[in-house]
């Protein structure tokens, strides 16, 4: 195992009826910017839920932060918060919603262009930042309780992430029962991403690393189990409650304690959002068994690993074994009705693998991946074999 230090500052209230609990973290006297999406808190009781709990607070609402939040969108919530000296921000929604409010939360008080926060990479040398608490209403994403958030800019097309010790929420409040109004390709879309982002910690090589190992296959396990349930049915408590703590523990840290981890399966689908608008678990499922394949030779003895404990895979060669192990996953997708090829999202795809490759090579991205080795020439064969 490799040596590792942790933090994670973020208190949790999780279950039924927690949303009643935010006056008891929120800070007295605080000015509150109220941060939502586009409405569907208004329409199943969460916004109704939070004003109740927050009477005799001074709020008031920025509206409208949309999926795959966009620069432009945030920055007037930014200048309204510093329009009307905001000392707290409540972000009510899903990871667009929060990874938005971190985003407002330090560009704030940032005394040059916010954007270069992300374009220039500064996360880390940020020291000034709002405090923001969360309601989460889908799981997926694990933004709420860990300190990573990713915003697009619509006029560049371009979808870039960033992260600070300062962006951890205060507080997240996780009520499954918000789950039930989520349409099905939000939940299918939530299992994808949570699914990933164990695979992005979990499938590189061995370090001893037992528990982690076991605690990445525990999650894969839940959401196989659990995941197809809330899709069925949302109204399912105990299935959501699972789905929606899966989501939250796949990434808020514990499981990249003392392993080495990939991410470059989300670098490139990020690129097929910021290109073509696909949904961003999607662009998980498009590219994910592309590089598990062109990258096997690496992740040869986890992804038998994976193959044996999460699918029971046991018989037949080696090779075997792993394309039974990725085409489960494969299916698995595809029973969430998930498709796993670019070609069904666009018709405009046969340039897309020169173009993620020169985005990468202008941002000096040349070596990705656990070993750093997903090189420019590694990145477009993985790209062309998921069209
Ligand atoms: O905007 P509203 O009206 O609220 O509707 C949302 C939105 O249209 C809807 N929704 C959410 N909760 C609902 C609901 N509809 C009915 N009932 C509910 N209870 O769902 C739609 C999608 O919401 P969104 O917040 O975009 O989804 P998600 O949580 O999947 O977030 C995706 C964003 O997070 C980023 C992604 O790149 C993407 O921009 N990620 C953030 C990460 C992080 N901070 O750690 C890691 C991830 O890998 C990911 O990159
Ligand atoms: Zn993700």
């Amino acid at each position: 195992m490799l040596n590792f230090e942790f933090h994670n500052p973020t208190k949790i209230f999780f279950g039924k009826g927690q949303i009643s609990k935010l006056s008891e973290v929120t800070p007295k006297n605080a000015k509150i910017m109220l941060a939502y999406g586009g409405g569907s808190i208004k329409q199943n009781g969460v916004y109704d839920q939070v004003y109740q709990a927050l009477q005799g607070y001074d709020i008031i609402e920025f509206a409208g932060i949309e999926p795959n939040p966009t620069y432009e969108t945030l920055m007037q919530a930014v200048e309204l918060a510093r329009r009307e000296n905001i000392t707290f921000i409540l972000a009510v929604g899903g990871g667009s919603v929060i990874d938005g409010v971190k985003f407002i939360s330090v560009a704030i008080p940032f005394a040059g262009e916010p954007w270069d926060i992300l374009e220039k990479g500064l996360g880390k040398s940020l020291t000034q930042a709002i405090p923001f608490g969360s309601v989460l209403t889908i799981p997926a994403t694990g933004s709420e309780m860990n300190s990573g958030s990713v915003v697009s800019r619509k006029a560049t097309k371009q979808k870039l992430a960033f992260g600070s010790p300062l962006c951890f929420p205060m507080f997240s409040v996780l009520d499954p029962e918000v789950m039930r109004t989520l349409p099905a390709r939000q939940i299918a879309n939530g299992i994808v991403d949570a699914y990933t982002h164990v695979m992005e910690q979990y499938l590189t090589y061995p370090v001893g690393a037992a528990l982690q190992d076991r605690i990445a296959e525990g999650i894969l396990l839940t959401l196989i189990e659990q995941g197809p349930k809330v899709y069925q049915n949302p109204n399912d408590y105990e299935a959501a409650a699972n789905l929606m703590w899966s989501a939250t523990m796949a990434l808020n840290g514990l499981l990249r304690l003392g392993v080495p981890t990939d991410w470059a399966t989300h670098m490139i689908g990020h690129e097929l959002t910021a290109l073509f608008g696909i949904d961003h678990a999607r662009t998980l499922a498009i590219v994910s068994p592309s590089l598990y394949r062109v990258m096997k030779e690496n992740k040869k003895e986890k992804l038998l690993q994976y193959g044996e404990r999460v699918w029971g895979i046991k018989e037949g060669t080696e090779e075997e074994r792993i394309e039974k192990a990725i085409a489960q996953t494969v299916a698995f997708y595809h029973s969430l009705d998930i498709d796993t090829r670019l070609s069904a999202y666009t018709s405009d795809y046969q340039r897309t693998a020169n173009e993620i490759v020169d985005r990468f090579i202008s941002r000096g991205w040349k070596q990705l991946g656990e070993k750093r080795d997903v090189t420019p020439d590694k990145v477009k064969e993985i790209v062309e074999m998921s069209y």
